[in-house]
């Protein structure tokens, strides 16, 4: 006779499973695409506000959150973004419905007081230590960038995201005299499936693991 408390468990793993079917894992995995093309269809900025409303909950280091997030929607914004662009990144920016600018906060330490409340000192090991804090911003806020894509593919949208852009015109143009630091572009709207690219090869799992 099985043990009910480890019945109950995976009982409950199986509950957990089927609240993602295979549907859900499409839209954010299987089926989900880097867009290059974009329909002429808006983005709500209610749409955009729930993106990071759900984005927000991913894990951080101390749950510092670095990620900063400048929209591009106007005319006008999108006008000063396109110097900053790689030439095969220009256009498709431009007609997309927004383009995301993500940061990292250079000094989102200064936040924790506020966030990390279970820590004695919580900014203790970035105060005096720029090239720790650096370190740090630019490896969670890459980590709330994946959830941003995430988020947005949970909620219907497409994304394409994009490192080629010139840091320095993008720092100048857009952070101005903030420290932020350009991780990443994202282009967000409903997209043009005819203009995505063929899948390309994913490593193998056993290229990409060990189990020790
Ligand atoms: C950090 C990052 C930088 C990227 N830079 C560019 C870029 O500058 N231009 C571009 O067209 N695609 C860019 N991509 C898109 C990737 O080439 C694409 O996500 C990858 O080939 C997988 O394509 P798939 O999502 O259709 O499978 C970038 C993606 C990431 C995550």
């Amino acid at each position: 006779m099985a043990d009910p408390a480890v019945m109950a468990e995976i009982a409950a793993a199986r509950a957990a499973m089927a609240a993602l079917p295979g549907a859900g894992l499409d839209l954010l995995f299987r089926a989900a695409h880097t867009h290059n093309g974009w329909q002429d269809r808006p983005v709500a900025p209610a749409l955009l506000e729930e993106v990071v409303a759900l984005a927000r909950m991913a894990p951080t280091a101390l749950n510092g959150q670095p990620l900063r997030i400048t929209w591009v929607a106007s005319g006008e914004a999108k006008a000063r973004l396109a110097p900053c662009l790689s030439e095969g990144n220009r256009a498709k920016t431009i007609a997309a419905p927004v383009t995301g600018i993500l940061w990292a906060d250079a000094e989102f330490w200064k936040n924790l007081p506020k966030l990390a409340p279970h820590m004695a000192d919580p900014m203790g090991s970035y105060v005096g230590a720029p090239e720790a804090a650096l370190a740090a911003a630019r490896l969670n806020g890459a980590l709330q960038a994946g959830y941003v894509i995430l988020a947005a593919r949970a909620l219907g949208l497409d994304c394409g995201p994009m490192g080629g852009f010139d840091a320095g015109a993008l720092t100048a143009e857009f952070a101005q005299a903030r420290p932020w630091l350009p991780l990443l572009l994202l282009n967000l709207g409903y997209g043009d499936a005819a203009r995505v690219r063929p899948r390309a090869p994913r490593l193998e799992i056993a290229e990409m693991t060990e189990t020790l």
